[in-house]
């Protein structure tokens, strides 16, 4: 490791998630963070969690910069071992931004983001060095700059991307995240966990954020709303059947029944693209509907319901960003 003991870490995305991570790496590792909009508060302030699992009003104050060539000036000769993206997973732009700070055949790039068929853009930018894939599960967001809410769930499930590479980076990512104090399963085949959670992301994420709605507000729309989901969520079941990650109708059923379970207790989620779009922020709906749909036709699979979802997501999407 680079410096000494303690390896070498660099987020992008300083957000919700990744400064949850940032807070939890800081003590296994020297950390340094870009921020963006949250930059100047960020530099002056330091960040506040109010977790539900790690303690409320927990106030620390990372290293910063504005972006990753101002990293790699300061990281001067000790390259990164990993660089961990957390922003929001939308193709074509992350891997031009983090690259001043990837050292060839060294630095290993972890990606804890939601979505299937996220990494090869990576894989093609950085062909000699390590991509780790993360599948996330907590809830967090930003709120003011600076300030993190999250709630009672903390688990990063692991794996090396492609399946097929080598082990040792994501095995000593798992490491590290469990030293800091998190919570890390390493898994030798990521995909199918991913597929896992697409069931819940690609079905609520476009109906929410195309309804204004909580998925509880969903299915208490009207009769048919329980059975569409549940074919929504087939759809992407079969998706991932046909690309090698087998899932049950009971892992589907039960996807859906936490939603279910949650309307007599009136507590409705607002997934991610929902929030998104009230916020006028673009939607992650390649990662989380196109790539499912488009690795669904290729392989033959009816998927008429996602697909319809896809083209709406991504034509609101498309208007986020003329605003
Ligand atoms: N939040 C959750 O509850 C949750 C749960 C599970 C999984 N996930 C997944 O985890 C990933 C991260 O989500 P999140 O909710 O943490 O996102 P987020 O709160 O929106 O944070 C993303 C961060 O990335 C920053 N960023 C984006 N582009 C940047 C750039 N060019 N330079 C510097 N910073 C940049 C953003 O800065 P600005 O503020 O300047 O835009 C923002 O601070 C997503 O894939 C999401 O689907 C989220």
């Amino acid at each position: 490791m680079s410096s000494g003991t303690r390896p070498k870490v660099l987020l992008f995305g300083a957000g919700g998630v990744g400064t949850v991570y940032l807070w939890l790496l800081s003590k296994a590792a020297d950390t340094t963070a870009v921020c963006r909009s949250n930059f100047y508060v960020v530099k002056r302030d330091g960040f506040i969690i109010n977790s539900s699992i790690f303690g409320q009003g927990l106030h620390f104050k990372p290293e910063v910069v504005r972006d990753c060539e101002e990293a790699a000036s300061k990281a001067a000769s000790v390259p990164y071992d990993y660089v961990v993206v957390c922003s929001k997973a939308i193709p074509g732009i992350v891997p031009n931004l983090i690259a001043p700070a990837v050292t060839p055949g060294k630095t290993a790039i972890v990606l804890v983001q939601n979505g299937v068929g996220i990494e090869q853009e990576y894989t093609d930018a950085f062909d000699s060095n390590p991509i780790i894939s993360a599948v996330v599960y907590l809830p967090a967001t930003q709120r003011p700059a600076g300030v993190i809410a999250h709630g009672e769930v903390e688990k990063l499930q692991l794996g090396s991307y492609p399946t097929s590479a080598s082990q040792i980076p994501a095995r000593a990512f798992t490491e590290l995240i469990r030293a800091a104090g998190g919570t890390a399963e390493f898994h030798d085949d990521i995909q199918p966990r991913r597929w896992f959670k697409l069931l819940i992301n690609a079905s609520w994420n476009p109906i929410c954020g195309l309804t204004l709605s909580k998925d509880t507000d969903i299915l208490e729309s009207c009769d048919e709303a329980g059975a569409v989901l549940l074919a929504v969520m087939m759809e992407i079941r079969d998706i991932a059947n046909a690309n090698g990650c087998a899932m049950t109708k009971e892992e589907v059923e039960y996807q859906l029944s936490r939603a279910q379970a949650r309307i007599p207790l009136n507590a409705g989620i607002e997934p991610s693209m929902l929030q998104d779009v009230q916020a006028g922020r673009r939607i992650e709906v390649e990662a989380i509907v196109g790539n499912a749909v488009r690795m669904g036709k290729a392989k033959g699979v009816q998927c008429d319901r996602l697909e319809m979802l896809y083209v709406l997501a991504k034509a609101l999407d498309l208007q986020i960003g003329r605003r």
